[in-house]
């Protein structure tokens, strides 16, 4: 090292990214990776002193805890679009700067949300056939998704490309409900009471805040028509899962699709995993391989940029 050259940033990859992006970071960093169980681990907790900068995969939760055991971090780079596992308030308190990757897991995450949304018309649960059947399942007539209204509540990046795929390609009309009334008229938007009550499907597309958290509780599942179809593909927390089983064991609703659950499992003895026409997802929203590495991609130009003092291409502020 020269006088006026930087030293070399150590950066610290908790879970797992692939050989690519660990090769692109190595060509200018030193590089530490840690599984997410041994991050607070004697041996993660040794890592995370010198890092100067994480990548995060997963939801792994950037709270104090974490922040105080990395006290040389600058930059937290998300594997991720979503950052209601970070303490955004504590980051800015310690001068970290936050990136996560949106644009690139909308078009994954719209195709899983259709995936469900179908899986639940035609009762996919109920008819799945297990290698050890050995008897036929009974076959239950399921629903057409053509001509029945889907109502999409928060209408981003990825509540659009929903829309577009339910409207052109399977003939469904769309109504949507966002915090505020677009200025154009004709768009579709309705409030929320009025798209409980009219939607025969309704898909959320909402971060989690404290604002959005139980978004759906009982009196929202009331609301919704009778033999309606939930399904949630964006945030843990949006729904209340307790009140959502009620609904499906009283058979108000005809079915629902979680594919995010709190602490990322539900339990083995919770209620929904007993309720009628059911799917449970681990979090697939954007795991297909094209998806996960463009988000890795997106997430190593991001922690590469920041610790040399530039723009990120995504930044998220408290
Ligand atoms: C995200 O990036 O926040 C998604 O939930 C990952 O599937």
């Amino acid at each position: 090292m020269n006088a006026t050259s930087r030293p070399t940033p150590q950066v610290l990859v908790l879970g797992a990214v692939a050989d690519s992006q660990l090769e692109r970071l190595r060509r200018s960093c030193a590089v530490d990776q840690v599984a997410h169980a041994d991050v607070l681990r004697p041996v993660g907790r040794r890592l995370l002193e010198r890092a100067d900068g994480l990548l995060v995969t997963g939801q792994y939760p950037v709270d104090v805890r974490l922040l105080e055991a990395a006290p040389r971090v600058r930059v937290v780079s998300l594997r991720a679009v979503g950052h209601d596992s970070v303490d955004l308030l504590e980051c800015a308190r310690r001068g970290v700067q936050v990136c996560n990757t949106p644009g690139v897991l909308d078009a994954a995450v719209a195709e899983l949300t259709v995936l469900l949304i179908l899986a639940l018309a035609r009762r996919l649960p109920e008819h799945l056939i297990s290698t050890a059947d050995a008897v036929r399942p009974q076959v239950t007539l399921g629903r057409d998704m053509v001509g029945r209204t889907l109502g999409i509540v928060g209408m981003g990046r990825i509540g659009k490309r929903v829309a577009q795929i339910a409207a052109q390609g399977l003939g469904m009309h769309v109504l949507h409900t966002t915090r505020r009334e677009p200025a154009e008229e004709g768009s579709g938007w309705v409030s929320m009471d009025e798209l409980l009550a009219r939607a025969d499907v309704i898909s959320l597309h909402l971060p989690l805040t404290d604002a959005t958290r139980h978004f759906v509780g009982a009196r929202e599942l009331k609301l919704m028509k009778q033999g309606a179809i939930l399904v949630n593909a964006s945030r843990a927390g949006l729904v209340d899962t307790e009140a959502l089983a009620d609904s499906l064991n009283q058979a108000h609703l005809y079915g629902a699709a979680l594919d995010v659950t709190a602490q990322e499992w539900i339990p083995v003895d919770h209620p929904l995993r007993r309720a009628p026409n059911v799917v449970l997802t681990p979090h697939l929203g954007s795991a297909t391989e094209e998806t996960r590495t463009a988000m890795a991609e997106m997430a190593v130009s991001n922690l590469l940029l920041a610790l040399r003092g530039d723009p990120p291409l995504s930044v998220v502020s408290a």
